[in-house]
This record gives structure tokens, sequence and C-alpha cells, in this order.
């Protein structure tokens, strides 16, 4: 038995303020990637409580991102979209994965580093576990290509090597159960286009994050057409005019950021963008990406109103869509229980 090759999973966290760089770097690649594949999107809930969480804003926020699915055009019909606590699979996944998976890789890890900081002690054991789950999130479809920005990269590297570990570990037994090219495929991350890894409008060297404390410094998906705007005319720039060639970028962060955003949100080439805005002052291009994001994102924001004004239908669809995602979870368990020994009915 050999596994799908054309299952995409991916996810995003509902911990508030999604921004550009979430919807340019993932959610505009799961809305493409719908074409060709069997898509499964996941509100990453359990991820979230890794740092503590009111409830309730959790609970608005989980709709809030599922709103953001659909008002950018997943298909919760055609595709998959639930929330990740309704899957008890991913769960049970990952305690495995937290036996398959070593110390030493979890240590190298940057991103729990990063969140951790000086408070590594007092970091709860979910935040440094936190990739073993995600491996999970994946594997436990077998899904094979996986939408992310930059910053998922390392993480999406253990998830190949938690899979491969556990396919030779259990060499033996994935043949005796019938499975010959071994169980779990070794996903591919899919980490493409102009933004891959959007960065601060208030700092070309910081990534565009939801922690950020400065509000100034991301556009949320949330905001409206004059803060957009407001946003966009205050981001930080540089002295120099825009240049006609990539080259010309270089050791200009916050330039070449603005410009990858107006690339990725036009859907056009960077050098496209330069050819046409190059030579021209800072004051002209960011009018036209302002005019432009409002364009873009306006119709996404007042869908997403719509969306959260009906907080029923909603939690229909990530019902139905856990629903569809146990189904295919469920016999998958059965079989990593089957070949690890794990009694079961
Ligand atoms: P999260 O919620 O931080 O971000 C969701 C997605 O947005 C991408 N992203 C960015 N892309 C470009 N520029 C940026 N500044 C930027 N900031 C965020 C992220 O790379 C991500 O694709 N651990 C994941 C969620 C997750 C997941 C998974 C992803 C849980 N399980 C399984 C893939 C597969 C995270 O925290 O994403």
């Amino acid at each position: 038995m050999t596994y799908p090759q054309n299952r995409v999973f991916s996810g995003v966290q509902p911990t508030g303020n999604l921004h550009l760089g979430n919807y340019l770097g993932a959610i505009t690649r799961f809305v493409d990637l719908q074409q060709d594949f069997e898509c499964i999107y996941c509100v990453v809930d359990l991820h979230a409580i890794t740092t503590w969480q009111d409830p309730e804003v959790l609970a608005a926020n989980t709709r809030e991102v599922t709103a953001a699915f659909i008002a950018s055009g997943i298909d919760p019909e055609k595709h998959i979209i639930f929330n990740q606590s309704r899957v008890t699979a991913h769960a049970e996944l990952a305690w495995i994965f937290n036996c398959v998976a070593r110390m030493g890789w979890l240590n190298r890890m940057t991103q729990f580093k990063e969140k951790a900081g000086k408070h590594r002690e007092n970091a709860s054991v979910g935040l440094f576990s936190y990739p073993n789950l995600m491996a999970a999130d994946i594997l436990v479809y077998r899904a094979t290509h996986v939408p992310v920005g930059e910053d998922q990269k390392q993480h999406l590297e253990l998830t190949r090597d938690i899979a491969q570990k556990f396919n030779s570990d259990y060499a033996g037994s994935i043949q005796k159960n019938g499975f010959e090219e071994g169980y779990f495929p070794l996903p591919e991350p899919l980490i493409q286009g102009a933004a891959t890894r959007i960065m601060s409008l208030r700092d070309g060297s910081a990534k565009m994050s939801k922690s950020d404390p400065s509000d100034y410094s991301r556009i949320n998906l949330t905001d409206d057409a004059d803060t957009i705007a407001l946003k966009v005319r205050k981001a930080r720039t540089d002295p120099e005019p825009l240049p006609s060639e990539m080259d010309g970028l270089e050791g200009r962060g916050e330039a070449e950021n603005l410009v990858r955003i107006f690339a990725a949100l036009a859907d056009r080439q960077l050098d496209d963008v330069l050819a046409e805005y190059g030579g021209g002052q800072f004051s002209g291009f960011k009018q036209a990406l302002a005019d432009l994001a409002v364009t873009k994102l306006g119709p996404i924001n007042d869908e997403m109103k719509r969306l959260c004004a009906d907080p029923g239908h909603i939690d229909k669809i990530l019902s139905n869509g856990a629903a569809r995602a146990t189904e295919i979870a469920a016999p998958i368990m059965t079989d990593v229980k089957s070949i690890m020994g794990l009694l079961h009915d």
C-alpha cells in the first residue's frame, strides 16, 4: 500500500491579529493549492494554548481564523476546514511522537528559543514539544505537501526527521503489516512566492508578527481601509528613490519588503514592479501600494465581518470539517497502533 500523492495540510494559530504575513505567506497559497490537491486546513487551537489564552478570546479567534480562510477563498465543502482540538487523533499521535523525537532535536528549535526567551524554565512543556504536535498534525493525514512561510521551515525539517525515524524504528513491523515504502511520507514544505517572509513595517530586519507590540508594524486582516492606508503611509523607508532592479534593493530591507508586498498582492514579478516604479519617490509607490492593499483586503475584511456575525454557521463548518478529518485520521491511527504493538479494537 502506498500513501496518497497529493494531500495538503497546513495550520494557522488562533492567537489574534491575523496579518498580511499570514495572508500572503500562507493563506493565499492555501487558496491556490485547492485546484490540484485534496486540502486540509486547520485552526490549531491546541498550539495556541502552549501560551495562556483567555477562553472567550480563544473561541472568538478560532472563528475569526475560520472566517479568514473562507473569506479568502477556501471552499469548506470541497476541502476540509476544522479546529484541531475537535480531532483527538492529533493529540494522540503527538504523544507517540514525543516518544520518537529526541530531546536534542527539539533543543535546536530556534522558534522555541525565541518564544521562551530568558524565561525558558517557566515556559510550558507544550511550548517545547510544540513541533511534535505539528508533525502529528501533518502525518495523522499522511499529508504530502505543507504550504507555510519561511519561519516554519525548521519545524518541517523536524517533521521529516520524525517520519523517517518512525519508518526506520518500526521498519520490520511496517512490512509485516503490509506497507512497503515506509508508513509515513516525508512531507514536502511548499515555501514559495515573493512573500514567504514579510517583514515588520517598522523594521525591515524583524518578521511581521502577531505579537509585535506596535500595531503599526503589521497590517491586520481586520483593519479598515483608512487604517491600512495610514499604516502603509507610515511604513518606514529610506531616503533613496526606488531602484529599477532587484540588485538596488540590497541592504534596504524596508524598501524590499514593500516591493515584495506589492508583488505578492498584485500577483506580479518583483522585476516587473520595479520596472514600473523604479526611479520614482516612495510617496507615489506607497500610494499605489495602499490603494492595492485596500482593493485586495477590503472585500476579505467585509466578508470576515459578515461571517463572524453568525458564529453558529462557522461552528457548523468546523464541526462538519472535523467529522471528515476524523474519517481520514482514524484508520491511520489504527495502522500506527498495529505497527507499534498497541492493542486496539
Ligand atoms: P502561525 O499561526 O504563526 O502562522 C500561520 C502561517 O503564516 C506564516 N507566516 C508568515 N509568512 C510570511 N511572512 C510572515 N511575516 C509570516 N508570519 C507567519 C507562517 O509561516 C504560517 O505558515 N506552527 C504554525 C502552525 C501550524 C502548522 C501545523 C503549520 C501548526 N501545525 C502543521 C503547518 C503544518 C504557526 O505557528 O503558524
